[in-house]
């Protein structure tokens, strides 16, 4: 689903990972921990190509990350689910006008499809709010939930998450984690970086960790 061979990862010319060697295999949940400027961040805008390899080779749902064309970014972000801690959601909009947003800019025209397919991910996100209501109107956890339920329009095999319940208290989180779990259990293979150690003790899942510009796996004992 996703393999980094020999990566170099660089901003503004400061290397941040070097040499780096990563694998998320299908159906897999895995989280990238590591300590805040560590690289988690840096690794995932790679991986939606938004910025480039310098070393080595990486693939991405079959994307080549090394020759990434400008003009076929928005064909890799299609493929996979993203997921940000402050949820990106547009505040001008609806929930479902957010939805119909990404459905119609990826080329969706039928509105009887796309209502379906609308309802369809909000179900699946366990939404039950209003589509009518605008992200101010929602808590942080119904915006969380919108927001995934946004990133599984596309149907992705692959959902990608940068601390997603970093603005969220325990619980909320507890509950988004439920969501993600369960999205993987349909199948969907999950990467998340997270600093919330009770995550990865709670959930089951592969860890990696950024460090010192390495990254390695990490086996824990979880009780
Ligand atoms: N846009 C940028 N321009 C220049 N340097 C950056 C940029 N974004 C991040 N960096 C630097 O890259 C390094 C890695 O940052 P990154 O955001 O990947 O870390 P992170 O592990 O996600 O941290 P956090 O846990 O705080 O989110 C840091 O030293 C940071 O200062
Ligand atoms: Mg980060």
């Amino acid at each position: 689903m996703v393999s980094l061979n020999s990566v170099t990862i660089s901003q503004r010319n400061k290397q941040i990972l070097n040499d780096i060697n990563f694998r998320v295999n299908p159906g897999e949940f895995v989280f990238l921990i590591g300590r805040t400027g560590s690289g988690k961040s840096s690794l995932i805008k790679v991986l939606y190509g938004e910025i480039p390899i310098d070393e080595g080779n990486g693939n991405i749902v079959g994307f080549d990350l090394k020759n990434l064309n400008k003009n076929k970014i928005h064909l890799l972000r299609r493929k996979i689910g993203i997921v940000f801690q402050d949820f990106k959601l547009l505040q001008d909009m609806t929930i479902f006008e957010n939805m119909n947003f990404v459905l119609k800019a990826t080329g969706w025209t039928n509105k009887i499809k796309i209502k379906e397919r609308i309802n369809s991910v909000l179900k699946l996100a366990s939404i039950d709010t209003p589509q009518e209501k605008y992200p101010f109107e929602l808590s942080g956890g119904e915006k969380q939930r919108v927001a995934i339920a946004r990133a599984l329009l596309n149907d992705p095999k692959l959902i990608i998450a940068d601390e997603p319940t970093g603005n969220l208290d325990p619980e909320t989180s507890e509950s988004i984690m439920e969501l993600l779990k369960k999205l993987n259990e349909n199948g969907i293979t999950i990467l998340m970086a997270t600093h919330d150690y009770n995550m990865i003790v709670k959930f089951p899942g592969k860890i990696f960790k950024c460090e010192k510009g390495e990254i390695f796996e990490v086996i824990t004992k979880r009780y």
